[in-house]
């Protein structure tokens, strides 16, 4: 785990432009700057994609096309504290659903806190937390045969280029069978004005999220980086679609990294990039599910267009 930062920082410091992979904004820190991102006002992905479970969750329940009397496997990658997926949940309850509910995440105490959390609210609902890699758990699962219908929301699918999100998303076919169902939800493609300021709040929550992965480059490689001298900078466009967020250098400067045994010199002005946050259309996601074998069988979007959530038949 370490040594992969370590790998990665390496790599990511050494290249042109540079860059930090944003897998690595999550740590306990991160983890707690991104529910408030997740509460301010300007961070609209969460909302339009709870209004979208709130209020859509039987059309997407006649899209997973589930026989009340069939059970089936729901199974979440990635579940957070299960907040939109609560939801769908107790529809499925009260529908006489007969199903499993399959939380996938790497954290250890954010499945057992939503499990106790379940656990409270839908005493009557069956919960098997799965601890572990997306990939490693389905393929565990791939052996029953019972049918399948997985999440992936958030749009956390917008941190991958779109050749990753196409073997992303195939490899996630690779472990179910035909008629299965995949819900994608995907932020949409809006104006400038909508997205730059989720991205760049007044608040500094996004720009202490950013420079976190400075911290933890000091904190766990013996970093010697001042955080006052980097300054958070997000683009975006709506003509490409994808956010863009930078660290850029303030000075001119040389910054050691006692755990690589390295230092990395910085320009001044000069920009590394640390995510990318893609917004998709139809004729985006089109381009990548025709490398998958998934097709879009319904398209459910919040009252404003903000968010998508996709339902993707498995063929
Ligand atoms: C969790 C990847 C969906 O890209 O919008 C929020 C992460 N980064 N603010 C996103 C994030 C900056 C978020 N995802």
């Amino acid at each position: 785990m370490k040594d992969q930062f370590k790998k990665d920082v390496e790599q990511g410091l050494s290249n042109f432009p540079k860059s930090i992979p944003s897998k690595y904004f999550y740590d306990k820190v991160g983890d707690d700057l991104f529910v408030q991102i997740m509460n301010m006002p300007e961070y609209y992905p969460t909302r339009a994609e709870f209004e979208i479970f709130k209020d859509k969750h039987q059309e997407m329940i006649s899209s997973m096309a589930i026989r009340p009397d069939t059970f089936f496997e729901l199974i979440e990658l990635g579940a957070g504290d299960g907040t939109k997926t609560k939801e769908l949940l107790s529809a499925l309850l009260d529908g006489g659903f007969d199903f499993e509910y399959l939380p996938i995440d790497i954290s250890m105490s954010a499945l057992a806190s939503l499990d106790s959390d379940l656990e409270q609210e839908f005493p009557s609902l069956q919960v098997r937390k799965k601890h572990g890699d997306y990939f490693g758990v389905l393929e565990t699962l791939k052996e029953n045969h019972h049918p399948k219908v997985i999440l992936f929301l958030g749009s956390n699918i917008g941190n991958l280029s779109d050749e990753q999100s196409a073997s992303f998303i195939y490899q996630i076919g690779a472990n179910l069978k035909a008629g299965d169902k995949l819900i994608l939800g995907v932020d949409l493609i809006k104006s400038e004005k909508l997205v730059i300021p989720a991205y760049d709040d007044p608040h500094g929550i996004t720009s202490a999220f950013n420079l976190n992965l400075l911290s933890r480059i000091n904190n766990e490689l013996g970093g010697d980086f001042d955080l006052s001298t980097f300054e958070h900078a997000p683009e975006y466009t709506s003509i490409e679609g994808i956010a863009r967020s930078f660290l850029v250098s303030l000075v001119a400067q040389e910054i050691p990294i006692a755990g690589i045994g390295k230092s990395f010199k910085f320009e001044k002005g000069e920009k590394m990039q640390t995510e990318i946050s893609r917004k998709y259309n139809d004729q985006i996601l089109d381009k990548i599910l025709c490398k998958t074998d998934f097709k879009i069988i319904n398209k459910l979007t919040d009252s404003q267009g903000y968010f998508a959530d996709y339902i993707l038949n498995r063929f």
